[in-house]
């Protein structure tokens, strides 16, 4: 079992997605630890319900954003995960923390990288016009948004969507696809490093398309 560290910000759907799959044998990883920056974080709720390691790193807590990066990296270093997930952490890790966990960092952005990098990317996509969205995991690099893409899955902008709405049509995406891509590191099919590798010849429709592109 792939040991990995979780980190939220709020909601923590993703998170429950990870936990579900673990649970029911479709992802063979186990969460070492669950670390937020936030105390009132709902996500924190649901670690603490499932007996879940958990912790908080609260900016506020150090003198500067250096130390406050210094401090997570500990924390994290800690739970000895193979892997960290970012799932809805808003914050940026800076490059120190990258480096002390070299490739082994992946995020979860509701678009498709590289269009709509930042805050809110569903509005950024209704303001933009485009009819498809989605969102993409990728390893984490010093910049934002960017490092190498691992999976994508789209949907349908509607006309009638609200950044609300498309935000949660994309998040039922990233609970199929941000479990899948773990058990996949997990069972080295997708071997991270500098260069993200697939030990097989085609990843395959499971990790670029989406039935909901349907929807
Ligand atoms: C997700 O949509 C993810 O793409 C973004 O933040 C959101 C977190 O949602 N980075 P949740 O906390 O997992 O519900």
């Amino acid at each position: 079992m792939l040991p990995i560290a979780v980190l939220i910000s709020g909601t923590g759907s993703n998170l429950r997605a990870i936990h579900a799959a673990i649970e029911g044998g479709a992802c063979k990883a186990r969460i070492v630890a669950v670390v937020s920056d936030r105390k009132s974080a709902k996500g924190l709720a649901f670690a603490r319900e499932c007996g879940l390691e958990h912790g908080v790193v609260p900016m506020r807590d150090y003198a500067d954003r250096d130390a406050w990066n210094r401090g997570l990296a500990d924390a994290l270093e800690g739970f000895e995960p193979a892997l960290v997930v970012l799932a809805g952490f808003m914050r940026i890790v800076s490059p120190e923390v990258i480096a002390r966990f070299p490739h082994r960092i992946i995020n979860v952005h509701p678009s498709l990288l590289p269009a709509f990098p930042g805050t809110d990317a569903p509005a950024q996509a209704i303001a933009a016009g485009v009819r498809l969205s989605g969102c993409t995991v990728h390893v984490v690099d010093a910049g934002v948004d960017t490092g190498p893409v691992l999976a994508q899955g789209a949907v349908r902008v509607h006309p009638d969507d609200t950044s609300a709405s498309l935000h949660a049509r994309i998040q039922r995406v990233e609970h199929a696809l941000v479990p899948r891509v773990i058990d996949q590191v997990a069972r080295g099919t997708l071997e991270l490093g500098p260069n993200p590798r697939w030990h097989v010849n085609d990843p395959g429709d499971d990790m670029f398309v989406s039935p909901a592109v349907l929807a």
